[in-house]
This record gives structure tokens, C-alpha cells and sequence, in this order.
């Protein structure tokens, strides 16, 4: 069935959707992006989301454009209203714009490209978390800018494909022996009793589940340490899984064949999907 996007400024069928071959998006992949989810017809943690947008949106320099954030609200709410969406999530991509000739440079007053569509949404199941996943580790080779949600995903896509290709669920990324985040996933680990993250930095997206899920475990009592995790913690924990607004809690059970913990999935692995459940069944 067709659905109804928005682009700069018009509603339209996704399949009429055009932008030029001169915007800055397409041929050098400058701007950035949103991911967010929708629950119950209402889009998730909105503010925490156009908050990160925000940011993205300075640190790449188009600060000029705070103005298509204040709309991005109203917008979303329209299409889950024509597109009469209920558990789904919005992609919101944001470029420099079009620029008449292929320039590094851009110049002043460029006008941005706005995209908002929706795509299905299908986490998995607590029964689908049963049986664990399997995951790999190889060294984190993207730019040092990861806190950007940059349009830019070259790296995290050849990551993300080494693990498809190879029969894995995710590729946990080692820099200077430390665990920086999945490819497309922070990572918690539970090591000697501990629950554990990696901190925030240039070299790990801000996740808005991370800060969730860290949320909901100090409020339930359940200490979190935001911290270094070196290779061998990652190895060596009791229990590993990623998280993120497409898939919320993940259990890794074996990295590169060796087992996590004891092979089997975690109570700290369930507890994160349980908390994060029950606050979207609560919404
Ligand atoms: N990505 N780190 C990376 C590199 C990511 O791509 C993502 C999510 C996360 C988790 O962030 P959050 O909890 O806010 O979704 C961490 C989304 C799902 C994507 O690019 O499709």
C-alpha cells in the first residue's frame, strides 16, 4: 500500500518522492538523521530524539536550520494520522540541501532537504530472545565524530554487512582494545556482577535506548557504571547485549564462537527487556 511521506515542505506518495542528483545528501552524503520510533500512534520520546537532532544538526554547522525542528512534531503527528500508523518508526533525514555544482564548500543560506518517512517496525519478541544471538568483534575503523547521526554510514554499513554476511547479528567495534558500540548498537555487558556501558564520547552515538534502558535500571535500584569496557571485559562478561530503537534489548551469547557467560541468555539481558517493555506498555 502506498504511504504518505513528507518532503520539503508537500505530503506526498512515497513512491513520487524526488530529490536532485546536485543535493549535498546524495553526492557527499552531508547531513543527518533521526530514528524514531512510534508506539501506540504516538512517536517515542520525542523530545530526547529532536534534542539529539539538534545536536547533530550543530556539530555538522547547520545551525541556521533550528527552525524545521519546530515542525518536525506537527509533521510526524500528520502522518500518523493519514497513514493511520500505530507501532511503526519515522526516518527523518535532514541534508545541506541542493548546491548547483559539486563543491566541498557549501555555500551560505543553502537551503536544507527535509525527508520524514515511515517504515515498519517489528522488534522482536521475548520469545524470539530465547535462544541468544550471535555476535563479532573487528576493529572500529570509522571517523571520530560517531556522536554525529551523520547520513554518512559507509562504515557502519560495510560493519553492519561483515556480520550479515558471516551469520552474526551484530558487530561489536574495538577501538585501541576498548569496546566502543555495535554497528548499529550500544552495547551493555555485565561483567563480574557489574552492569556496564561504554561512556559517551566522540566514538559512540548518544543512544537514546543507552540512556533509557540506564534510566530505568537506576530507578529500579540496578547500578549502571558508564565506563571503559576493554576488549577482554567484553569477552570475559557474564552477558552482552545491544540496544537500540529498532531493537531494544538484543542478547549476544557468542562472539566469534566463545561462548558469553554460560551460552544461555542473561537475567540482566531479560530484566532490560522487561523495564523497556512495560515503560512502552505504559505510554
Ligand atoms: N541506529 N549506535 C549506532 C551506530 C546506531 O546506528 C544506533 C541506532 C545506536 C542506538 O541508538 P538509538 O537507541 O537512539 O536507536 C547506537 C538506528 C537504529 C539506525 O541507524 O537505523
Amino acid at each position: 500500500m502506498s504511504q504518505i511521506i513528507y518532503l520539503n515542505g508537500e505530503y506526498i506518495n512515497r513512491d513520487d518522492g524526488k530529490i536532485s542528483i546536485m543535493d549535498r545528501g546524495f553526492l557527499f552524503g552531508d547531513g543527518v538523521y533521526e530514528l524514531v520510533p512510534i508506539y501506540k500512534s504516538k512517536p517515542f520520546l520525542i523530545n530526547k530524539h529532536l534534542q539529539r537532532l539538534r545536536s547533530s544538526l550543530e556539530l555538522v554547522g547547520m545551525k541556521t536550520d533550528f527552525a524545521i525542528i519546530e515542525d518536525l512534531e506537527n509533521i510526524m503527528l500528520q502522518l500518523i494520522a493519514k497513514n493511520k500508523y500505530v507501532d511503526h518508526f519515522f526516518y527523518v533525514h535532514i541534508t545541506r540541501g541542493y548546491q548547483s555544482s559539486r563543491n566541498h564548500v557549501y555555500p551560505d543560506g543553502i537551503k536544507p532537504t527535509v525527508l520524514v518517512m515511515g517504515e515498519e517496525y517489528k522488534v522482536f519478541s521475548k520469545e524470539k530472545l530465547k535462544n541468544g544471538f550471535k555476535g563479532c568483534v573487528r576493529e572500529d575503523f570509522r571517523w571520530m565524530k560517531s556522536n554525529i547521526k551523520s547520513i554518512s554510514l559507509l562504515g557502519n554499513v560495510l560493519l553492519k554487512n561483515y556480520a550479515a554476511q558471516n551469520g552474526f547479528y551484530e558487530t561489536l567495534l574495538i577501538r585501541n582494545k576498548k569496546l566502543t558500540e555495535g554497528s548499529a548498537s550500544n552495547i551493555f555487558v555485565v561483567n563480574n556482577g557489574k552492569v556496564m556501558t561504554p561512556n559517551l564520547g566522540v566514538e559512540i552515538l548518544p543512544g537514546i535506548t543507552r540512556d533509557l534502558l540506564i534510566e530505568l535500571f537506576r530507578k529500579n535500584n540496578i547500578d549502571v557504571e558508564e565506563t571503559d569496557v576493554s576488549e577482554d571485559d567484553l569477552l570475559n562478561s557474564e552477558e552482552v547485549w545491544c540496544t537500540s530503537s529498532t531493537n531494544y534489548c538484543v542478547p549476544i551469547t557468542e562472539i566469534d564462537s566463545k561462548k558469553i557467560g554460560d551460552g544461555t541468555v542473561g537475567e540482566y539481558s531479560y530484566k532490560s527487556y522487561d523495564l523497556i517493555n512495560k515503560f512502552i506498555s505504559e505510554l
